[in-house]
């Protein structure tokens, strides 16, 4: 079985068919990339399977259960978070605490506490994810950036900011829009290296980008999308030699 399954999903803004019948299927332990030219459709993918915006027609399971049209915090619940393209963080919090601010607690968790009425809990509790987020700062290349404002940070360091807080919760499933925009090459490695070591940690990812080569270099299957439509899946060796692909990245002449 496979771990997402989008089927047919359709969405619509007016006329325009932004997703047209999209049927994509990612494989637990996979970095799967989306590639397409701007304003084919990736981001609104991303929204219908977040739960920001309820497809129009098909269908999206996850591990076998139906989340079609699922409220975002419900879906996030699930074990799928994600990085916005343009990456918001809490300006009056540190990179620290902006990691830790990722932390969802499982339901249920803070009724226990209270039955307990332990009372170093909270206290314990925030020891704990403040470790985690140390070590994830480690993970992300950002130790040197723990007590940096948020708001003094540069483009790329909001971006590895933000891969730092949604994986605090250990996701199942990461999406990352965007995750290299605005990067150098140096940069560009760098968030790949870090995208890989996500993956080893056991969690799933999606990548979503227009940076052809950034990922045909790290994920193990592509889907294209053009004009809301996927047009080419692979391995990044096969879609890179597609005439579809190749005609939509140079435009038909
Ligand atoms: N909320 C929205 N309202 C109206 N049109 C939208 C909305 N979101 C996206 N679109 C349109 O849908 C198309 C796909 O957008 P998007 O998914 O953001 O593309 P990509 O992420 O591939 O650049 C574009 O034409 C865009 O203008
Ligand atoms: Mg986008």
């Amino acid at each position: 079985m496979n771990m997402l399954e989008i089927k047919g999903v359709c969405k619509n803004f007016g006329a325009l068919k932004a997703l047209d019948t999209v049927s994509v299927s990612i494989k637990a332990g996979d970095i799967h990339g989306i590639i397409g030219p701007n304003g084919s459709g990736k981001t609104t993918l991303f929204n219908c399977i977040t739960g920001v915006h309820k497809p129009d027609g098909g269908s999206i399971s996850f591990n076998g259960e139906d989340i079609t049209g699922l409220r975002a915090d419900l879906v996030a619940n699930k074990g799928i978070h994600r990085t916005f393209q343009a990456g918001k963080l809490v300006p009056n919090l540190t990179v620290l605490e902006n990691v830790m601010s990722g932390v969802q607690d499982p339901v249920g968790s803070v009724i226990k506490d209270t039955i307990l009425r332990l009372p170093f809990t909270a206290a314990k509790r925030e020891k704990e994810i403040e470790e985690k987020a140390r070590h994830i700062l480690e993970i992300t290349g950002l130790s040197k950036s723990t007590h940096r404002w948020s708001s003094d940070l540069v483009w790329a360091e909001r971006q590895l900011v933000q891969i730092a807080r949604a994986i605090i919760s250990e996701p199942k499933l990461l999406l990352l829009d965007e995750p290299a925009s605005g990067m150098g090459a140096k940069e560009i490695g760098e968030v790949e290296n870090i995208i890989r070591q996500v993956r080893d940690m056991g969690i799933t990812v999606i990548v979503v980008s227009h940076d052809v080569k950034m990922l045909m270099n790290m994920s193990d299957m592509v889907s294209v999308l053009n004009f809301g439509q996927k047009i080419a899946e692979g391995r990044p060796e096969e879609v890179q030699k597609n005439p579809k692909v190749l005609e939509a990245y140079l435009g038909a002449e």
